[in-house]
């Protein structure tokens, strides 16, 4: 018993589950692509499935670990409009977990507090899954500690081209004129027009590329990189990613504070 106590009192002195959210400088939106399931389950001898359901698990980990350092917007990548291009079985698998997600972890994001929204090209989708964003996102509108959002049969170079389409339906309507549109007009023509730019995209799983995902919003996101596969990001994954992001400059094409104080 006394090794044991000894043991976790060397743990909680480590910098990860319980550093303190006032010592961090805490993203407002952190965008995070789930990446890394196939790898976790081959790794495992497991079937890819197995994967997709310990990752499905793993949200709810991030959500709570998110509440714990008080990030209001947590937007996470769950299928790009690329993933149709896997084998039908998979992409069964993924339609499924989702149609299965909302309803049996609700009675938990309700718990956290937690409104959910998604973005991406939701009205292609069957109308089965259509109905569950319509379910999640109206029986959690009340809440309002953190808002999930699930970007689902998404793509950034899709959402753009959406976009443009609506812009030009308005140009071509006469309601505005094309010199009217400026980078903020086109902005409040993407999905979710109210929601701030991601301060930080986390990617696992060993990948450093962006995969089509937040392409206009993501312009000026910090960027963290991760060998530890997306159901194995836990904790100490998001502390590391939030200590990064700590000790970066974001300069937005200006200078650093420390340069214009020396002017
Ligand atoms: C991410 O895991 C889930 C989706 C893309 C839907 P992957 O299925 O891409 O896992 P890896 O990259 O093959 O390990
Ligand atoms: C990105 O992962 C999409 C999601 C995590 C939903 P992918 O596994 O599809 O990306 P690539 O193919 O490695 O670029
Ligand atoms: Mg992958």
């Amino acid at each position: 018993m006394k090794a044991e106590e000894s043991k976790f009192s060397i743990f909680s002195k480590r910098k990860t589950a319980d550093t303190d959210p006032a010592e961090l400088k805490i993203p407002t939106h952190l965008a995070v692509i789930m990446d890394g399931n196939g790898r976790w389950a081959k790794k495992r001898m497991l079937p890819r499935s197995a994967g997709h359901r310990a990752g499905a698990d793993n949200l709810k980990t991030l959500c709570k670990n998110c509440g714990h350092y008080g990030i209001k917007y947590v937007t996470v990548y769950a299928f790009s409009t690329e993933n149709w291009s896997r084998p039908e079985s998979e992409v069964h698998t993924l339609m499924e977990l989702f149609v299965e997600y909302f309803d049996r972890y609700d009675p938990e994001l309700e718990a956290e507090g937690i409104r959910v929204r998604f973005t991406g090209d939701i009205a292609s989708l069957p109308q089965n899954i259509r109905e569950v964003c319509k379910r999640a996102e109206e029986g959690s509108k009340h809440r309002d500690r953190m808002t999930l959002i699930v970007a689902f049969n998404y793509g950034g170079r899709r959402e753009i081209v959406q976009a443009a389409q609506k812009l030009a339906e308005k140009v071509a309507s006469g309601e505005i004129r094309s010199e009217d549109i400026t980078e903020d007009l086109f902005a409040q023509h993407l999905y979710l027009p109210d929601v701030p730019d991601p301060d930080l995209i986390i990617r696992p799983s060993g990948e450093e590329r962006t995969s089509n995902f937040l392409v206009w919003e993501g312009a000026y996101s910090e960027l963290w990189f991760s060998d530890v596969l997306w159901p194995d990001f836990g904790m100490k994954e998001l502390t590391d990613a939030l200590i990064a992001y700590t000790k970066r400059d974001r300069r937005f094409g200006g200078l650093s504070k420390e340069k214009k104080d020396e002017e």
